[in-house]
């Protein structure tokens, strides 16, 4: 019994120290140094770095960790870390950090590189938002992302309408409509409505309408709301990233 207990004591003991070691790996992220850094950064459309402590944690590394899992969803996009430290003889990673000017009283930095610039754009939001990261990286880099509250059939959908003309860009909106008023689940058919009306208000005003709506429900959402509403405010915003993601594969 003793030797059990001191067993399970000594096994709990190892898995802790494991831990503090930073032995959990992140789901969707991938740790770069200087040795990988040029080889790899270059080959993706986009590239977001995080540039941190060597054994991050807390609220915004626990943000990060939402942020790598969404972008597995994408494959031009790589989700990446590295991890400094500047302690003399066991350096690792400084001159990096040192090169994209990312300095250790601001970690976790992130930047996002794209393909074919040399400069990294900073992010400036809030890091405690893996959302608001997220939205950073779909504004900034036009790859797609499934944001909460966009549905994958109507971002099908509304692909086929952009590409349409004239009736047939109509027939499309009626079949929107359709799908959208088979939908029983209270939650989707809200964001189904959400492609309706941007549909129907594209066809009565233009494409114009999408920036014009995005930015009115951003600003929207920054006021004196409930939480329910904020939260939908968030998907409707999403929803409409979407069509704005669409309309620029069109350019
Ligand atoms: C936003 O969309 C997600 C689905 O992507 C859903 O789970 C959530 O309930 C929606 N939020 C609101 C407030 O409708």
């Amino acid at each position: 019994m003793a030797s059990t207990q001191a067993f399970a004591v000594g096994a709990l003991l190892i898995v802790s120290f494991l831990h503090l070691v930073r032995c959990d790996i992140i789901v969707g992220s991938t740790p770069l140094n200087s040795g990988t850094f040029d080889k790899i950064v270059p080959r993706f459309k986009a590239v977001l770095v995080k540039f941190d402590q060597m054994y991050p944690y807390g609220e915004e590394h626990d943000e990060f960790k939402k942020v790598a899992s969404s972008g597995q969803v994408q494959e031009e996009l790589l989700i990446a870390e590295v991890n400094v430290d500047d302690i003399a003889e066991q350096e690792q990673n400084k001159e990096l950090a040192e090169r994209y000017k990312a300095k250790k009283d601001d970690f976790p930095v992130y930047k996002l590189f794209l393909q074919g610039r040399t400069e990294p754009i900073d992010y400036t939001g809030n890091k405690k938002s893996s959302d608001e990261i997220i939205r950073f990286i779909v504004a900034e880099s036009g790859l797609w992302l499934g944001l909460p509250g966009c549905m994958e059939e109507f971002d099908q959908l509304a692909k086929s309408f952009f590409k349409a003309t004239g009736d047939e860009q109509k027939a499309v909106y009626e079949k929107v409509q359709t799908a959208a008023a088979a939908i029983t689940d209270e939650k989707k058919k809200l964001s189904a409505d959400v492609y309706v009306k941007t549909m129907q208000k594209i066809l009565e005003k233009g494409k114009e309408f999408v920036q014009s709506e995005l930015t009115r429900v951003d600003k929207l959402g920054k006021g004196k709301l409930s939480e329910k509403k904020k939260a939908q405010l968030k998907n409707r915003s999403n929803i409409l990233m979407s069509f704005k993601h669409l309309l620029k594969d069109e350019l």
